[in-house]
């Protein structure tokens, strides 16, 4: 089985370690468009452009049986778009992250945290009140998360500051269970877990293990592994080595 995963950037390498170390059979192929990243303050004629772009460079070159969009932005906005475009099985991360947080309230109150995008689709929240119409859903953009991340201050009490700033919002709505709704917070996950230590943290990298096992196609053995960016490989293998270890990167243009 072949898998393409893309994401707007550095962030969905969250999405593809946890499919790498639980699929080992699978190969893998990431597109990280670091060309246009971020996705998330772009209208959404604009993010499902992107992400169409994306999808036929993975198709075309690898011939890819799914797409996994790691991106929650584009995940919001142009799943149904690419599933019906190329007809072949797409998962996103916001069904499973929704479910997952379903299972994992006990008082039906979950918070959101994404960008700007993702948080005015309201697909998290539309999911979750398609789940179960009682629980109370409470979102909140972020958007200063992804540039402290891509900068690297994940240990820094700049991101401290930030994080009580925007979820403490959300737990002074008495949520139990947080969703990290776009990939590059997993990265923040220890963070945000030692300055609210009560929140259950729900994480789509994980969620989505369950929807691609779900796609019972068949694999060869040992995978193949390529990891594709449209700007600065360089830049990107460094961050890329902070979450994959020794890792090569290939530079590619995919805009038509
Ligand atoms: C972004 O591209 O703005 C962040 C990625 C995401 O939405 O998950």
């Amino acid at each position: 089985m072949t898998i393409g995963i893309f994401d707007s950037g550095v962030g969905g390498l969250t999405v593809f370690k946890s499919i790498a170390e639980n699929f080992p059979e699978m190969d893998l192929f990431y597109l990280g468009d670091t060309a246009r990243v971020p996705y998330g303050n772009k209208s959404p004629s604009t993010v499902k452009r992107y992400s169409e772009e994306c999808a036929s460079f993975l198709i075309a070159n690898f011939n890819v049986d799914a797409l996994v969009i790691a991106c929650n932005t584009a995940s919001s906005y142009a799943i149904d778009f690419l599933r019906e475009k190329f007809g072949i099985p797409v998962v996103g991360v916001v069904a499973p992250g929704s479910y997952q947080a379903v299972k994992t309230s006990i008082n039906k109150k979950i918070g959101i945290i994404g960008t700007n995008g993702t948080v005015k689709s309201r697909s998290y929240y539309n999911a979750i009140k398609r789940i179960n119409g009682d629980i109370d859903v409470y979102q909140k953009a972020c958007p200063l998360f992804v540039p402290l991340v891509e900068e690297g201050r994940i240990h820094h009490e700049i991101t401290d500051m930030v994080i009580k700033e925007y979820v403490g919002i959300l737990h002074s709505k008495g949520i139990d269970t947080l969703i990290l709704g776009c990939t590059h917070y997993p990265l923040l996950k220890k963070r945000i877990k030692s300055l609210f230590p009560s929140l259950n943290i729900v994480d789509s990298a994980e969620a989505i293990l369950k929807d691609i096992e779900n796609l019972n196609i068949p694999f060869k053995e040992n995978g193949k592994r390529e990891i594709f960016v449209t700007d600065d490989a360089c830049s990107f293998e460094k961050f890329a080595q902070q979450i994959l270890g020794e890792t090569k990167i290939s530079e590619v243009n995919i805009e038509k």
